[in-house]
């Protein structure tokens, strides 16, 4: 976003399922927004159609991070279908993991396809024909063969990672009936916001006994990184991110 020249501005989460709470949408919505970019965290779908409701309403764009949600639904419609594109992870601790760094955008907007086609490929889509500036972010052909081969698994392993009993576990996010999740880590609050007590957890003997490794996960919530230090965020701009962050692990048994 701030790569665009825009400017970013967060919005806390949903208590519940940990993703972004339409509720509190409308509130950061200024002459000069232009888009949302709910993040379907742990494979959990965002609020779709609330945010779809909110972004109609005040004429903005919605671009769906699916980095975690592959194969995702909300009310039966798949993640990434709702906004004008999506965005997607397949870095390898992903649901499709790659064997080194990989990524999809996807879109149905044709105009905006090929745009991003360009971009992604130094600003041409034919050799030397440079339209407009871009990056070089080729998806790499040794990975997508990779992929291409997984994909087919894919819905399967999703199938088997989110029946398991460990993501109904009642300190996981939260998932509402209309939207079923593509378990992406198995997330679990543990401790209170005290950091001594979630490292306690995270040190616990018991998952890793079984082979699970658990870690801290984003212990820093986004506003609070160093990288945005100059919005002066306070813990009470972003109360259930700022509490979440201090008291959250992943584990994980496998990588597939
Ligand atoms: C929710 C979310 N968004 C974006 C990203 C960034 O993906 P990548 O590392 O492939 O650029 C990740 C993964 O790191 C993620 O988990």
């Amino acid at each position: 976003v701030t790569q665009t020249g825009a400017t970013v501005v967060f919005c806390d989460t949903d208590p519940q399922t940990y993703t972004i709470d339409p509720a509190r949408i409308e509130a950061k919505v200024t002459s000069r927004t232009v888009g949302v970019i709910p993040v379907h965290l742990y494979g959990q779908p965002a609020d779709m159609p609330a945010v779809m409701a909110i972004a109609e309403k005040h004429g903005l764009w919605v671009i769906e991070d699916c980095a975690q949600a592959h194969l995702a639904r909300c009310d039966g419609r798949m993640v990434g279908s709702f906004g004008i594109a999506a965005s997607y992870s397949f870095y390898p601790g992903k649901n499709l993991g790659a064997m080194g760094d990989a990524g999809a955008i996807t879109t149905s907007h044709a105009g905006l396809a090929e745009r991003m086609a360009m971009f992604a490929r130094h600003g041409g889509l034919t050799k030397g024909d440079h339209q407009i500036e871009g990056v070089n972010s080729r998806l790499d052909g040794l990975q997508a063969a990779i992929l291409s081969v997984k994909l087919r698994h894919l819905p399967r392993w999703t199938e088997r990672a989110s029946s398991s009993p460990r993501t109904t576990a009642r300190r996981s996010p939260a998932s509402p009936a209309s939207r079923h999740r593509a378990s992406h880590r198995d997330a679990r609050r543990c401790g209170t916001s005290t950091s001594s007590s979630t490292h306690a957890a995270t040190r616990s003997r018991a998952p890793r006994q079984r082979g699970i490794q658990t870690v801290v996960n984003y212990p820093v919530a986004l506003p609070f990184l160093p990288a945005y230090r100059r919005f002066g965020h306070r813990p009470e701009d972003f109360p259930v991110a700022y509490a979440r962050s201090r008291a959250s692990f992943r584990c994980r048994s496998s990588q597939r």
